[in-house]
């Protein structure tokens, strides 16, 4: 059995939203590693430009390119600027999300607010699959991995929004993984709190003592932990693995009430 072909990534593209920070970049920067070309796609394209250049300098290849991913002619682009680049995309991972943080008590946020949470969590990660699905079967090989949540199965105040379009997410994944079958595996990962610029905005040294009460293996997430489950996603490992969520949460829940 040739082992070192199970996480071979070399020849293929990558595509990944969000790619700039966090889970993201680690995202980018395993895929990197293990031999795809990755396009890191990101609305801020500063912080996009030196995330390539850090991946190019580990000797990897790596593309910038910005894209905020609720604007379509942004999706469209992104998927033609690869093109271009590469000739292929084999790997997607729908990585922005954001929303949440115990900010959307019912009483005090607009309808507008909530519809944003799911533009930016939800119908860009579908536009985006179907964007790419086609160059994926061109090519022979598709993995897409959707950014889920704890919070998609969580239940905590003020987090209706975030919480619900993650539980979309995860039931897109499962639906879509028929549609884009055989050819495209579909998959969804919901990280536990990893620390991320994202994370750091809400989390206190109180609410860490309560999470990590709750984490059998006694630490916070890094971006890393979540990048090896996209890797495994992305990789020929997983063949015959589609329409799954991944909890990557340190064996436990964190929440932030
Ligand atoms: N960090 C956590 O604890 C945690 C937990 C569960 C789920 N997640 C999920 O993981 C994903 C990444 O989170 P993170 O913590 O790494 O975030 P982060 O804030 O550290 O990084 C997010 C990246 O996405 C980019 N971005 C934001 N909005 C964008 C848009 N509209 N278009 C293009 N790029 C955009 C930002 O510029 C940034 O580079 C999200 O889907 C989030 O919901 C994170």
């Amino acid at each position: 059995m040739d082992t070192t072909a199970l996480f071979d990534l070399k020849g293929k593209v990558a595509v990944v939203t969000g790619g700039a920070m966090g889970i993201g970049l680690a995202s980018c920067r395993m895929l990197a590693a293990f031999g795809a070309s990755v396009v890191v796609a990101d609305r801020e394209p500063d912080v996009a430009h030196l995330a390539a250049e850090e991946i190019r300098n580990e000797g990897g290849a790596a593309l910038a390119v910005a894209c905020d991913v609720t604007k379509d002619d942004d999706l469209v682009h992104l998927v033609t600027r690869t093109l271009q680049e590469y000739g292929r995309i084999d790997i997607l991972v729908n990585n922005v999300g954001g929303g949440g943080a115990g900010k959307e008590d019912p009483s005090k946020i607009e309808l507008a607010r909530f519809i944003r949470v799911f533009e930016l969590n939800v119908f860009s990660m579908w536009r985006l699959c179907q964007l790419v699905a086609p160059h994926m079967n061109k090519g022979g090989y598709g993995s897409i991995i959707n950014m889920s949540s704890m919070a998609s199965v969580n239940t905590s105040p003020a987090i209706s929004a975030y919480a619900s379009s993650k539980a979309a997410i995860n039931h897109m994944t499962r639906n879509l993984a028929f549609d884009y079958g055989p050819g495209i595996r579909v998959n969804a990962i919901g990280p536990g709190a990893v620390r991320t610029h994202a994370l750091s905005t809400v989390l206190t040294p109180k609410i860490e003592k309560r999470m990590l009460a709750h984490t059998p293996l006694k630490r916070l997430g890094e971006p890393e932990d979540i990048a090896g489950a996209v890797l495994y996603f992305a990789a020929p490992i997983s063949a015959w693995v589609s329409g799954q969520v991944l909890f990557v949460n340190g064996g436990g829940e964190q929440t932030l009430d």
